[in-house]
């Protein structure tokens, strides 16, 4: 991504030295990375692996819908990105026999927008909405209306000679994606018929996920080379997958072409990711954190300058997945390290650490992995 004129740059322009552009374990797509994504997406429900609940309810959304010719309720998809929303969206597409039509909320900005959308779709069409929590007010008001009752007033004109013409649309599925439910206003939340909340994936989901992808690019891959791949991918397909295309080249490049254990490791640790899928700014951020400031608590501000990073870099990149994995805690005095994020750097906890939720004792020092 470009920096913005007159912004300071960012992690993710920095960080393009290494990585082509962003960090290795960023969640979300990288530019030249839709069309490889799409040669790995599952086409049906039954290829999709894991997510099993969400699978089984929504199977018997669309079996329904299709028994009755009808079109399915509307669905929400809701989840943290890489996990597959838009990947099942195209899949309700494709399961209905139906054309998907394809926007997103950032690129409505004014109701007219979404009035022309609305009016060039076809019966039975499917409408995908990716991040629709960012969708303008004026558009979502119009998006209620259209969702429940199939039509939407068109206003012509402006000021006193303003006149509202109502225009008829074709019954359409639609299909919302957001990593921020919370953020949907409840009007729009409720006219979805179904909601589906997508879990971080486990370690032999995201195995399978690696052997599907690996057969796809047509290269072999050992049972230990696609743990090895699985576990430093923090639940995430999108980055086991990111995660497989280097670890790929690497064994084109240095060995014989396959990936076994050896090859996964020795390429990560290439690329810095380490064997719980921490990358070099989340490292420095509880290295930081633990060995100059004796594990906390500490301002985000000041953790911040002292990785020589922005507030929001730290906070909205590196701080998501060390809280969920249990690194580190935001308490109201500031931020404090646990004690796996002592014992992950190899550290002893100073005496008397107090830590947060009472979880984990002292750790041990530990020894560098010989590999
Ligand atoms: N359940 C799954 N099984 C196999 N691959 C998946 C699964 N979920 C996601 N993926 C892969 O991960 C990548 C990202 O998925 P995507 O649907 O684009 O995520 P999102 O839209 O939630 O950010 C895609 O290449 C897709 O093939
Ligand atoms: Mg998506």
């Amino acid at each position: 991504m470009m920096p913005v004129m007159g912004e300071t740059p960012s992690y993710d322009d920095l960080a393009g030295d290494l990585t082509g552009g962003r960090t290795l374990v960023e969640a979300e797509a990288q530019g030249d990375e839709r069309a490889v994504e799409a040669a790995l997406r599952p086409r049906t429900l039954d290829e999709l692996i894991g997510q099993d609940r969400v699978r089984e309810q929504l199977s018997l959304v669309l079996e329904a819908a299709r028994g009755r010719g009808k079109s399915p309720d509307h669905v929400l998809l809701a989840g943290p990105p890489g996990l597959g929303k838009t990947t099942l969206a195209m899949i309700i597409a494709a399961e209905m026999g139906a054309p998907l039509r394809v926007t997103s909320g950032p690129a409505i900005q004014h109701a007219g927008d979404l009035a022309a959308i609305l009016s060039g779709l076809n019966e039975g069409d499917v409408l995908f909405m990716d991040e629709i929590h960012r969708m303008s007010r004026p558009a979502e008001e119009m998006l209620y209306m259209a969702m429940e009752d199939f039509r939407v007033d068109v206003v012509v004109g402006k000021g006193p000679g303003a006149t509202a013409i109502p225009l008829e649309i074709p019954p359409f599925t639609l299909v919302g994606a957001t990593t921020r439910a919370g953020l949907l206003p409840s009007p729009l939340r409720d006219r979805f018929g179904f909601t589906a909340r997508l879990e971080f994936y486990d370690s032999a989901e995201l195995e399978l996920i690696v052997h599907r992808s690996a057969r796809l690019l047509q290269v072999e891959i050992s049972a230990d080379g696609a743990a090895e791949i699985a576990s430093r991918s923090r639940g995430t397909p999108r980055i086991s997958n990111r995660l497989l295309r280097r670890v790929r080249d690497y064994a084109q490049v240095r060995s014989g072409g396959d990936i076994q254990r050896r090859e996964a490791k020795a390429a990560l640790k290439l690329y810095e990711v380490d064997d719980l899928g921490l990358d070099r700014l989340d490292r420095a951020v509880l290295d930081a954190l633990c060995a100059r400031f004796g594990g906390g608590p500490v301002g985000l501000g000041t953790l911040a300058v002292a990785v020589g990073e922005e507030r929001e870099t730290v906070e909205e990149v590196a701080e998501p997945f060390l809280v969920r994995s249990g690194f580190l805690a935001r308490t109201p005095r500031g931020r404090v390290a646990t004690a796996t994020a002592w014992r992950h750097l190899g550290l002893r906890p100073p005496a008397g650490a107090a830590f947060p939720g009472g979880s984990g004792g002292p750790a041990t020092l530990f020894e560098e992995d010989p590999d």
